[in-house]
């Protein structure tokens, strides 16, 4: 069983990641009844009271609570009613604990003892967090500019971690190499469908958080396309149960380091930026291409690219107005919903979700260089009263 899931045979032929399609276990009455249960066991299960929806048996689940994250509402935005799905509480801090706990419990069920992948940061923080609390092996390789905290992250939790000489898709194509070498489970993002799979557990989430409607967009930042993807999966499988009647349109949002994906959808978007403090999403070859394109035909999406001036400003922004800190790429997808607003994209009333993908406590370098610009002396004890007044009135921004 264990060579039936190695690296090479996740993978389809043609080099793209596959879909999973798994026939439901439950008739759709008895799957609402077992979604919708609200008790405490439930809750506390997190991604995995989804079960009945995912394709490996939550007996194999880790200890580390992963999903139930809030849906903070932030409130109406010249007529636009906003929330933010808050993947920052997750227990490495971002949204890629719901593919690596899902990839970890499937290592655990068919006993498997080294899983291997190449991650911009996160995915591997993730990976080596919950393979130490599943007692599993994890390999993680990593682009030469991977931010400082994220391999810090990745090292406190015991993984063996390579820093490749090049970039993330040099590391892809060397953890390919070495899941196959050792015969270990390739969880790189766009090469394991299961990663799809756990991440879909988001939106299963943020379907049932309004109570089982969907919002009219989800804005979603985006590098491989695997999260688009898999938002996308999520919704579709709720519709598909006769639970949803429609899923919402999908708002990728791209750096103009990396536009594949929004350029593959429309030609028209501009890119061409040399660099991004947007690591996460710096994705120029992106493995999800195509399903992360279906995804936006498939909802009537939308694709917008945004410049390191604006992920910078949403950084702040995202901080200073609604108490939220995302690391540039998490803020990237607020940048995105800005700048279409400010075109007047949205129609009055309707109801946006941003995806909080990952916390600004991992990548501090936006708000470092934000805060020493306004660095002041440092200030006598006996001088305090020269603060007295507030040199400026509270503004609510
Ligand atoms: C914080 C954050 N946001 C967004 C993304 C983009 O996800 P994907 O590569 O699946 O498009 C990533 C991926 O690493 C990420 O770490």
């Amino acid at each position: 069983m264990h060579q039936k899931i190695t690296a090479r045979s996740l993978t389809c032929a043609c080099g793209g990641n596959l879909q999973l399609m798994q026939p439901l276990s439950v008739a759709p009455e008895a799957l609402r009844q077992s979604l919708q249960d609200a008790t405490p066991d439930k809750r506390q299960r997190g991604m995995w009271r989804y079960e009945a929806l995912l394709p490996v048996a939550a007996k194999w689940r880790s200890h580390l609570q992963v999903g139930a994250t809030p849906l903070l509402d932030l409130g109406e935005i010249q007529g636009i009613k906003l929330w933010l799905k808050d993947e920052t509480r997750n227990p490495s801090g971002s949204l890629k604990d719901r593919a690596s706990e899902l990839v970890l419990a499937l290592a655990a069920a068919f006993d498997i003892d080294e899983v291997v992948m190449a991650s911009t940061g996160n995915a591997a923080a993730s990976l080596a967090a919950i393979g130490a609390a599943q007692k599993t092996r994890v390999t993680v390789l990593v682009p030469r500019d991977i931010p400082v905290a994220k391999l810090a992250q990745i090292q406190a939790f015991g993984a063996e971690v390579h820093r490749i000489d090049g970039p993330y898709a040099a590391a892809c194509k060397v953890a390919g190499d070495l899941a196959q070498a050792r015969g270990a489970l390739n969880r790189t993002t766009g090469l394991n469908p299961f990663t799809r799979e756990g991440k879909k557990t988001c939106a299963l989430e943020i379907a049932q958080q309004m109570n089982w409607q969907s919002p009219d967009w989800l804005v979603v930042p985006t590098g491989d396309g695997n999260i688009l993807s898999a938002m996308a999966k999520g919704f579709a499988d709720l519709k598909a149960c006769g639970i949803l009647q429609r899923v919402p349109r999908l708002l990728a949002v791209q750096t103009a380091a990396a536009t594949t994906i929004a350029q593959s959808f429309d030609s028209s978007l501009q890119g061409g930026a040399p660099e991004t403090c947007a690591d996460s999403i710096n994705v120029p070859d992106p493995m999800d291409l195509q399903a992360a394109v279906q995804a936006l035909h498939h909802t009537d999406g939308q694709a917008v690219v945004v410049n390191d001036a604006e992920i910078s400003e949403a950084v702040i922004q995202m901080a200073s107005r609604f108490g939220v800190f995302l690391e540039p790429s998490s803020a990237a997808g607020y940048a995105g919903f800005e700048k279409l607003q400010q075109q007047g994209f949205f129609a009055a009333g309707e109801q946006v979700v941003l995806l909080g993908t990952g916390t600004g406590l991992k990548d501090l370098r936006v708000a470092i260089a934000a805060a020493e610009s306004q660095t002041q002396p440092c200030l006598h004890p006996d001088d305090w009263q020269s603060l007295a007044t507030p040199t400026a009135p509270f503004q609510e921004h």
